[in-house]
């Protein structure tokens, strides 16, 4: 095992996903030319590391970060494979992660970075020259694994059908049907279906969802606000994966995302429920720090980010603040582990622009297509969406 992470924090680091930590450690010895090397990496806390600091360095009070190599102090006998500690304290690189404006995860990982390069026989303190090189292979390395971890990615398209149930339900007759619809979007490239089955059935009824489990080959994901009598009804028809959003009477739309951080409790027992059934949960959730990590506690295996504020915005500089807020949120949600998606509001002008984030795996897209499936036919509206997505 290349890459060996232990953690000694007085509670378990919930806010960074160790899975990722890895993944990261073992791409950054790859991209150093040491897949062969072993590395550890210790979590600690302050009180952990101020020890440490003390007794190796003779320093009082904590710092970041400390390296130990495998060589140093006489060691130099043991195979070079064996390439040392790096020592991270998880509480002062919060505070840096706060100053500096990035995610925890992202201050963690310059951390690992600036402590693998001392073991790699960098050193920022015997000069200046040292210094500024010691910076620019950081950067380097911080950019090509971040290159490397989204190269590749590919965003799929949902298409939201439930517009073309509102249509049928205008007459009270069977046409259009969603369920053919559904069909007409997956031929054209789309690689999943949503559909909300709202509590006043207003538009997708129980029967499309039953057929569409049947006919949909790509991947149904089943919107639903988190009320028993829909539950029941998804645990039983087993969609690939649902997406819980809060669902209100007299709503046009869905109209923010879910209050996570305020219902943990109830929304963890659905999660659980749902994972009984083998269904994971997409959490619909505005833009938000304090959403995603409540999403992430209580063991969400995606989150939706609400892109309607963005959509909606009425002057480019609002656009461009509400865009930051989705950029950032995607990246700490991504960095936490979580997969994620976006969606509501975009369309054939606002979506290139999220879609290349490199953090975002699929876009669920209902009205846009729908709009324009009506002058210019179902198909063609899909692939137009398509284009503007990022290819794998
Ligand atoms: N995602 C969620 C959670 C939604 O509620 C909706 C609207 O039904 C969408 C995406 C699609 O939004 P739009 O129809 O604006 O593309």
């Amino acid at each position: 095992m290349p890459v060996l992470i232990t953690s000694q924090t007085a509670t378990p680091p919930s806010s960074i996903s160790l899975q990722q930590l890895r993944q990261r450690a073992e791409r950054l010895l790859s991209l150093c030319g040491r897949e062969q090397s072993e590395l550890s990496i210790l979590l600690v806390d302050d009180p952990g590391m101020a020890q440490l600091n003390e007794q190796y360095r003779n320093k009082a009070g904590p710092t970041n970060v400390l390296a130990f190599a495998m060589q140093e102090g006489g060691g130099d006998y043991l195979p070079p494979e064996l390439l040392g500690d790096v020592i991270i304290s998880l509480d002062t690189a919060g505070r840096e992660a706060t100053t500096d404006r990035v995610t925890l995860h992202q201050r963690v990982t310059i951390l690992l970075i600036h402590g693998l390069l001392h073991l790699l026989g960098f050193d920022h303190e015997r000069s200046h020259g040292e210094a500024r090189a010691m910076a620019e292979r950081e950067k380097q390395l911080l950019n090509q694994l971040l290159l490397a971890e989204r190269r590749g990615k590919m965003v799929t398209l949902a298409i939201n059908v439930d517009h073309v149930a509102t249509l049928r339900q205008a007459r009270g007759i069977a046409e259009p049907d969603p369920v053919l619809a559904a069909g007409i979007c997956e031929l054209a490239g789309a690689r999943g279906i949503v559909v909300h089955l709202r509590e006043d059935r207003r538009h997708i009824q129980d029967r499309d969802v039953r057929l569409l489990r049947q006919t949909v080959k790509t991947k149904l994901n089943l919107e639903m606000g988190a009320a028993e009598e829909i539950i029941d009804i998804a645990l039983e028809i087993k969609p690939d994966m649902i997406t819980l959003v809060p669902e209100k009477r007299k709503e046009l739309t869905t109209e923010g995302g879910l209050n996570v951080a305020g219902q943990k409790k109830r929304l963890q027992e659905v999660i659980g429920r749902m994972g009984k059934g083998g269904i994971p949960v997409s959490l619909f959730i505005d833009p938000d720090p304090r959403q995603i990590n409540a999403a992430h506690e209580i063991g969400a295996t995606f989150v939706e980010i609400h892109t309607g504020r963005y959509c909606d915005a009425a002057t480019e500089q609002m656009r461009d603040q509400e865009f930051r807020l989705i950029a950032t949120a995607a990246e700490e949600a991504y960095e936490l582990g979580l997969r994620v998606n976006a969606g509501h509001g975009l369309n054939y002008l606002n979506t290139r622009r999220v879609a290349a984030l490199g953090t975002i795996e699929e876009l669920s897209i209902g009205h846009a297509v729908m709009a324009r499936a009506i002058l210019v036919g179902l198909d063609q509206a899909v692939r137009e969406m398509l284009a503007l997505l990022p290819a794998g």
